[in-house]
């Protein structure tokens, strides 16, 4: 396929999801390289739902280390348990938080930051890596985010 994505402006982020995954799902079919796919993935993200920092985060030697990401730069390791990300590691589920600043041991990478959703990926059921978004608005992600965001990683598992 051409690799230029049809963006639409729907205010009702399910339009934008449901027009965002397909595209992404044939982005992602005809490549087996991951970090190639996380980088399209994340690209595909910002651009097409316009979130404030989306990347990855994968599992090396029992660490976190950031992967393909777009948005500011960002701590490049986090440990099993710690913050959200490694919340969500070591609970093996999507966690959504409504105002980082209430989480405890929430790891701040960029002061915008106020709001977060990660989700694992999982391959043989242990967390690969994790899908991380943040949002500069409190409350941003629900779950219609959990909902698409878990289908579209469930597309990245199928490919591990
Ligand atoms: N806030 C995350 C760290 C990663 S950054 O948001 C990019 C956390 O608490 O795990």
């Amino acid at each position: 396929m051409a690799e230029e994505l049809t963006i639409i402006k729907s205010k009702d982020k399910k339009d934008r999801y449901a027009s965002l995954i397909p595209q992404i799902e044939a982005l992602i079919s005809t490549e087996n390289d991951l970090i190639a796919n996380l980088a399209n993935i994340a690209a595909a993200l910002k651009e097409g739902m316009g979130f404030f920092w989306v990347g990855f985060y994968i599992v090396k030697d029992n660490v976190l280390v950031l992967g393909p990401f777009q948005g500011s730069v960002a701590c490049t390791r986090i440990k099993i348990g710690n913050g959200v990300c490694g919340t969500s590691w070591t609970e093996n589920r999507t966690l959504i938080v409504e105002d980082v600043d209430k989480f405890p041991g929430h790891i701040a990478c960029n002061s915008g930051s106020r709001s977060e959703i990660v989700v694992p990926v999982r391959k043989d059921g242990h967390v690969k890596l994790v899908l991380d978004v943040d949002s500069d608005n409190l409350s941003e992600f629900d779950n219609i985010d959990k909902e698409y965001l878990e289908f579209l990683v469930g597309i990245l598992e199928a490919k591990l």
